[in-house]
Order: structure tokens, then C-alpha cells, then sequence
């Protein structure tokens, strides 16, 4: 029989009762297979965000400093050395999943923490001009209070740029009636700004159609708890 965690893997909704640290390790006994599952799966989420970044940055990429939240075995920092960026870092809790990364080689600097909405002291306001995240919008991953902490990290007219597919927004419970309209509230209080979303209709499985969101931070060193105190009650 399989184990649980390997089927929170696949099933989202299995996550839903687990904790944080739970969900890490489901990531950690996975690393080893995760990115010939997601190959088989067509997944593109990832090769998606890369061209939007890509796009933002037509010029030298090579001395953009860019964070990858959730990077997992860095399946979306490859796309990214590809088009040419070199000062990549990523995030991500899963031990495992970072020694997977470790094997490309495409990240300076990678750390085993959580983006949760807690401030991460690890970094500087401001550290970085560009902040991606692909495939990490999902139940038991980045909750919407996370948000704010990921605009203190981006300069002002600094990128975030995001995939989410549609499908979070009305299954994922931290997400529902909460994440769009804290999207929304960030741009009201100038935050940061929509520079647009783009349509993709198959995120993966050649299915699963979403939009990927492109935000210039315009006021990065912000009251978090302003925020997080607006959202409603999960569920
Ligand atoms: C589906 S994988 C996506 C990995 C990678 N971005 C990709 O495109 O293949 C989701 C990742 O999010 C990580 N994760 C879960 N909760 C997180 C959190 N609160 N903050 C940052 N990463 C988280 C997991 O450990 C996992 O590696």
C-alpha cells in the first residue's frame, strides 16, 4: 500500500490535515522521482513564469538577483538559467527537495525555510529585484498571508511574478474569498502594481488552465499585520 505521504503528493486535498513540516517531508520522500513525475504530466508552470520573467528583462539578465520561492528541485531556476540569469536563489522547506536543486547547480544560495507570512530575517528588505513562483500556490503550501513578506523581499519597480491555476482560487480553503481579494487590496494600498496576467490553458496533465500575474512592487517595506488582519476566516 502506498504510504500517505506519497499520496498527498498527488491528492491535494490529503495535505489539507497535515502541518507544515508534514507536507515538507511528503516533498522530501518524492524529490528523487519529482521531476520525471512532472515531465510525464507535462507540467508548465514553471517553463510559463521563465518566459514572462524573461519577457520583463530584455536586457543583461545576468546580474538580476532573483528569488525562487518554493523551487523545489529547481525545475523553474533551470528555465530561468536558460534564458540567461545567473544570481538565483531559492526557498523552500523540504530538505530533500534541496538536495536535488544542489545536483544543477542553479542556485547561489538555497534555504530550507518556510514562506508563511512570519518575517524571514534571513534576508534584507529589498534583497532582490525579481521574485517567482511556480506551482506553489496549492492546499498546504504558501498561505495568502505569505504575500505581503514577498513584496518586503523585492525592490520597488522590482518583479513578482507568479502562476497560479484557476482552480486555487475557489479549492484551495486558505484561498478561498481571501487570496484575489488580497491581491486586489495590495494593488488599492499601492503595494504593487498588475503589470498584466497572461492566460495558459494547460498548466499541466494538458489541462488545468490558469493565468500567470506579473506585479512591480511599488512600496516593499510594508505593515504585514495591515494585511493579514483584513483577511476573513479560512473556510
Ligand atoms: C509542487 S512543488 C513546486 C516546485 C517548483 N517550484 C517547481 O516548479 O517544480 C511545491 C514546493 O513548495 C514547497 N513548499 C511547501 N510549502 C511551502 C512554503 N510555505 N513556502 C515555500 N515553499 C513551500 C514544497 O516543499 C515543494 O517543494
Amino acid at each position: 500500500m502506498a504510504e500517505p505521504g506519497r499520496i498527498a503528493f498527488c491528492d491535494f486535498e490529503k495535505r489539507e490535515e497535515m502541518t507544515p513540516d508534514q507536507v515538507a517531508e511528503v516533498f522530501t520522500k518524492v524529490a528523487g522521482t519529482y521531476d520525471e513525475t512532472w515531465k510525464a504530466r507535462h507540467y508548465k508552470d514553471h517553463v510559463y513564469v521563465a518566459e514572462a520573467v524573461a519577457d520583463f528583462y530584455p536586457g543583461d539578465r545576468a546580474s538580476v538577483q532573483v528569488l525562487d520561492v518554493g523551487a523545489g528541485t529547481g525545475m523553474l531556476a533551470e528555465e530561468l538559467w536558460g534564458k540567461g540569469f545567473r544570481l538565483i536563489d531559492g526557498l523552500d522547506p523540504s530538505h530533500g527537495m534541496k538536495v536535488e536543486a544542489s545536483k544543477k547547480g542553479v542556485y547561489t544560495n538555497y534555504y530550507t525555510e518556510f514562506m508563511d507570512g512570519k518575517r524571514l530575517d534571513c534576508f534584507a528588505t529589498d534583497a532582490y529585484d525579481c521574485l517567482v513562483v511556480a506551482a506553489a500556490f496549492n492546499t498546504g503550501f504558501i498561505p495568502c498571508a505569505a504575500l505581503p513578506e514577498m513584496t518586503r523581499l523585492v525592490k520597488p519597480d522590482g518583479l513578482i511574478c507568479f502562476g497560479i491555476p484557476d482552480s486555487r482560487f475557489t479549492e484551495v480553503k486558505d484561498y478561498v474569498d481571501r487570496l484575489a481579494p488580497l491581491m486586489e487590496l495590495m494593488e488599492e494600498q499601492g503595494v504593487w502594481e498588475l503589470v498584466d496576467t497572461k492566460y495558459c490553458h494547460d498548466f499541466y496533465d494538458n489541462a488545468n488552465p490558469g493565468n500567470i500575474f506579473r506585479y512591480v512592487v511599488k512600496a516593499s517595506d510594508i505593515d504585514a499585520a495591515k494585511f493579514i488582519d483584513r483577511l476573513g476566516p479560512v473556510g
